[in-house]
Formats: C-alpha cells, sequence, structure tokens
C-alpha cells in the first residue's frame, strides 16, 4: 500500500519509536494526529512535524478515547491510518512483588484492551476511507516467546499479536489491512536500563515503510526474524534464549 497521503493517528508519539515514526511519516505528505500524555512533548512534535494535531490523551481513560475518537470525527473527518504504538513495560517477579496483581492489570490494559477500544472505536472511520486503509500494532518479538522477568508485558504482547491476527481476518475483502511490527530490543526509555545490542527507532519506521510498500503484514525487526527461523528447527533452545533475555 502507499506510504503517503494518508491522515495518521498514532498513539505514543511524544517518545521512542512512535515519536520517530510521527517524525518519518510527517516528512513524506502524510497529515500526523500524534497522541500521548506529556503536554510539553507534543509541543515539541508541532515544531518538528509540519501541520500536526497532537491530542493530549490517557489511553488508559475511556473518556479521553471517546474524546480523540470525537475529535478524529469531527475535527479531522478522515482517517487512513491508525498505528497502535503506545505502551509500558514493568519488570518484575510474579511470586515475590505484592502488587503483581495491580502491575499486571495497568499493563494489560495499556498494551492490549486501550488499543483495542481505540481501534474498534476508529473500525468505522477507517472502512469509510476512499482509499486503502490500515491498522499498525506494535507488538514485539516478546509476543512470540516470554522473558521471565516481564511476565504481564509478554502476556499483554501475546494477545495482543492475537487481536492482530484475528482483525486481519475479520477484515478480509475490506479496504483495511493490519500489519503486526516485531521488534527486538529498540533503543528508548523503555530499555534504558538493558544494556548491549538495540536497534535504532528509525529502523522500525524503515522496516514499517518497507512492509507497506511491500503488503507485508507481520514486520519482524532486527533478532526477531532470526528468532522465527531458531523456533522452527530448536523451539526449546528459543525459549530458553528469551526466558533469560
Ligand atoms: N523499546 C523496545 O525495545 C521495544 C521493543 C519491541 C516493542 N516495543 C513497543 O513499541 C512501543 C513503543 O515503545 P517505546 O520503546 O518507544 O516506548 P517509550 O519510549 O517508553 O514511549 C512510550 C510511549 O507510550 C505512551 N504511553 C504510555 N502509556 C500511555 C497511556 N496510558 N496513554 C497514552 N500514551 C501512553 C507514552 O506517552 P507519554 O510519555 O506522553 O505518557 C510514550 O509516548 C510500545 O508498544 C512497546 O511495547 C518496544
Amino acid at each position: 500500500m502507499k506510504t503517503s497521503g494518508h491522515t495518521i493517528l498514532i498513539t505514543g508519539a511524544t517518545r521512542g519509536i512512535g515519536r520517530e515514526l510521527a517524525r518519518t511519516f510527517g516528512q513524506r505528505d502524510n497529515r500526523i494526529i500524534a497522541v500521548g500524555r506529556d503536554a510539553s512533548r507534543l509541543a515539541e512534535i508541532c515544531d518538528e512535524v509540519p501541520n500536526a494535531w497532537t491530542i493530549s490523551a490517557d489511553l488508559n481513560v475511556h473518556d479521553d478515547i471517546d474524546r480523540l475518537v470525537s475529535f478524529v470525527e469531527n475535527e479531522v473527518g478522515h482517517l487512513s491510518l491508525l498505528i497502535n504504538n503506545a505502551g509500558i513495560q514493568f519488570n518484575y517477579n510474579l511470586v515475590d512483588n505484592a502488587d503483581a496483581a495491580e502491575l499486571f492489570t495497568a499493563e494489560v490494559e495499556t498494551n492490549l484492551l486501550a488499543p483495542v477500544r481505540l481501534t474498534t472505536s476508529l473500525l468505522p472511520l477507517l472502512l469509510r476511507s476512499d482509499a486503502e486503509a490500515a491498522v499498525v500494532n506494535m507488538t514485539s518479538i516478546l509476543a512470540l516467546t516470554p522473558k521471565e522477568s516481564a511476565p504481564s508485558y509478554c502476556a499483554s504482547k501475546a494477545g495482543f499479536r492475537f487481536f492482530s491476527k484475528t482483525l486481519r481476518w475479520n477484515l478480509d475483502g475490506s479496504n483495511v489491512r493490519v500489519f503486526e511490527v516485531l521488534p527486538s530490543t529498540v533503543d528508548t526509555d523503555m530499555t534504558a536500563q538493558i544494556v548491549g545490542e538495540k536497534l535504532g527507532p528509525a529502523e522500525i519506521a524503515t522496516a514499517l515503510l518497507n512492509a507497506m510498500d511491500a503488503d507485508q503484514y507481520e514486520v519482524p525487526v532486527g533478532l526477531t526474524g532470526q528468532l522465527q527461523e531458531l523456533m522452527k528447527t530448536s523451539p526449546e533452545q528459543a525459549e530458553e534464549i528469551v526466558r533469560l533475555a
């Protein structure tokens, strides 16, 4: 599908991968609706991305999602690309953390339930788009097999991966495509505590542009492709490597 001429809503656009996606798609003759909670960073996006709309919204608050959807419907009037990128990651142990249930709930709300609510709310607008449209979901290499120290992150991303697949099937025959991007570790605030090799956010943006060009709906980036190959031949080894990563 084409990579320019879209009206694109990007969640988590204030930092990291989302901010890079806003810049990259903004430079390619697309209209950007940048969403996040941090008002000062949203203001910075207006300097970086010409003609961007910025909307402050906490995606865990249903009223904020309703306000966002109403803004897109009534003020923008059109949407052809929804990029569900916002996410959080907690590292903890399910057994010795007294707040495990709260952490698990918060992570599933942000990483899975919020994008599901936003997507289903915006689908009518995407389906009404004259041109081809798409939903892009940012899952993770950890949607394939879990890391021991990130139980709810991995569960939420695996759930988001299954949502992406079933949504793609449900939309078969419509004008709306569903892309799933599965990066390995990317150098952002989320991974500040991790040492070792990391992708740059620009590599995620380039991989998505290439995948859209090629109509390739599953987009492994970085080490994810190698892990998928290893899972075919040595699934136990693959699981152990990611478990302790
Ligand atoms: N970094 C990696 O290694 C990696 C690898 C694979 C997949 N991913 C996925 O890629 C996506 C982006 O990650 P990142 O590394 O760029 O993270 P990041 O730098 O920590 O940025 C996270 C973004 O999500 C937004 N956000 C979080 N909770 C929100 C909420 N309740 N409402 C609205 N916005 C919210 C933040 O907005 P505010 O700051 O304005 O609140 C911020 O813009 C995530 O889904 C992550 O799981 C990351």
